[in-house]
């Protein structure tokens, strides 16, 4: 197991290595470097586009952003993870257009501009140290990086406040889902932009109104563990999408304007007016994910910490058999930690591959990693990534 290093300077000052690299790229020097973190969401999954509750906390992980603003509208992208590079006008940017990482960031401005904004063309060179296909929410951090320059360079004052930051997760998510053709909820943009050091965020889609709850596991000798299966999974596969529309049907099948509105308490009685078992099973896993977060909630804040391990349990075996989005890895890996000493475990993310995490005692993660190592053998999967992490902080300007 690798803990990770939550500082730039241990980190090999990520900011000064992405400035180099602009420099180099283009030629002069960045106006600055700014940086996102990718997210962790502790329970709440698939709940965010039902108008539902998620409880997400930012990863000491972040992608930087070096920026310089151009006199014309040409975009030129940069990455120091891939030989990709992208040269085009912000005039040509569109669904689909430009395609992979590209129109992630091309698509921050297209949507900057189109709530009226005035944009220009920019360089761009990004770090991202957010690990790819990992769950853990690289293209949001992506996009959050390029919007929070954006922002500072153009004077938007989106990163002001917490109003203003909803105002740009709401941007990035348009971006996302409309140029890079991802059909997400929110929730990671929102994560990114809006989460603060030592807490997880309580995000309430149906307002988009937020709650910081204090997330300090050291304090009770307490760790997260991300495991990461390498399994990577992509949510524009069309799996995403299905559940997003089978949630809908449900929704609209009940005469609802969204599965949040099924009360926690009558759900028996609305459940059984769903004709469809698939359809009935997806609802139920959405309207039991949101109350297992009010209750998670409840024990953090009542400092309960390890009773919260009975509910990742819980929204596991509701992701795995009701919302079946787990795969053979994410069961293994959520299996091997619970019996090997967890508290508790769930996959986390859109699913079909990527991560799961464990709430572990910190004197047994070094055992709950290499039990899911070795069962990873065992099974013949490619190895792991087991890492503890806290709860970072938000977009920000670096230097
Ligand atoms: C992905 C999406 C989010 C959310 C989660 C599942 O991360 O980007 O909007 O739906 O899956 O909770």
């Amino acid at each position: 197991m690798t803990t990770l290093p939550t500082s730039p300077a241990a980190q090999g000052s990520p900011g000064s290595a992405v400035a180099r690299s602009f420099l180099e790229a283009f030629g002069s020097e960045p106006s600055g470097v700014w940086s996102a973190p990718g997210r962790v969401n502790l329970i709440g999954e698939h709940t965010d586009y039902n108008a539902g509750l998620c409880l997400p906390i930012a990863l000491p992980h972040r992608t930087y952003a070096a920026v310089r603003l151009r006199a014309d509208r040409l975009l030129r992208l940069r990455s120091m993870q891939s030989s990709q590079k992208y040269e085009l006008e912000l005039d040509d940017v569109r669904a689909g257009n430009p395609p992979g990482w590209g129109g992630y960031a091309a698509g921050v401005l297209w949507a900057l501009q189109g709530s009226g904004h005035q944009v220009s063309g920019l360089d761009l060179m990004l770090d991202g140290r957010v690990p790819l296909g990992a769950g853990l929410s690289s293209s949001a951090a992506l996009e959050c990086s390029v919007a929070a320059a954006v922002s500072d360079l153009l004077d938007l004052g989106l990163l002001r406040d917490d109003h203003a930051r909803a105002k740009l997760a709401a941007i990035c998510v348009n971006a996302e889902n409309t140029i890079a053709g991802a059909p997400t909820g929110g929730m990671d943009q929102s994560a990114a932009l809006r989460c603060q050091i030592g807490h997880a965020l309580l995000l309430d889609c149906r307002d988009d109104s937020t709650a910081q709850v204090p997330f300090d596991l050291s304090a009770h000798g307490l760790s997260l563990l991300i495991m990461d299966t390498r399994v990577e999974h992509a949510l524009d596969d069309g799996q995403y999408a299905q559940r997003r529309a089978s949630c809908e049907e449900a929704a609209r099948q009940l005469g609802l304007r969204s599965l949040r509105e099924v009360a926690f308490s009558d759900q028996d009685a609305a459940l059984d007016r769903l004709s469809d078992h698939r359809i009935r099973a997806r609802a139920r896993h959405v309207v039991t994910e949101i109350e297992r977060v009010r209750q998670t909630v409840a024990l953090l804040r009542e400092g309960h910490l390890p009773e919260v391990g009975s509910l990742f349990n819980a929204s596991h075996a509701s992701m795995r058999d009701d919302f079946e989005i787990s795969c053979a890895e994410l069961d293994v890996a959520v299996e091997t930690a619970t019996t090997h000493g967890a508290l508790g475990a769930r996959m986390t993310g859109g699913g079909f591959g990527g991560s799961a995490i464990a709430l572990v005692s910190t004197e047994d993660t070094q055992e709950v990693t290499s039990a899911v190592t070795h069962a990873f053998a065992d099974n013949g999967f490619g190895a792991p990534h087991c890492i503890a992490v806290t709860a970072g902080g938000p977009a920000r300007r670096e230097s």
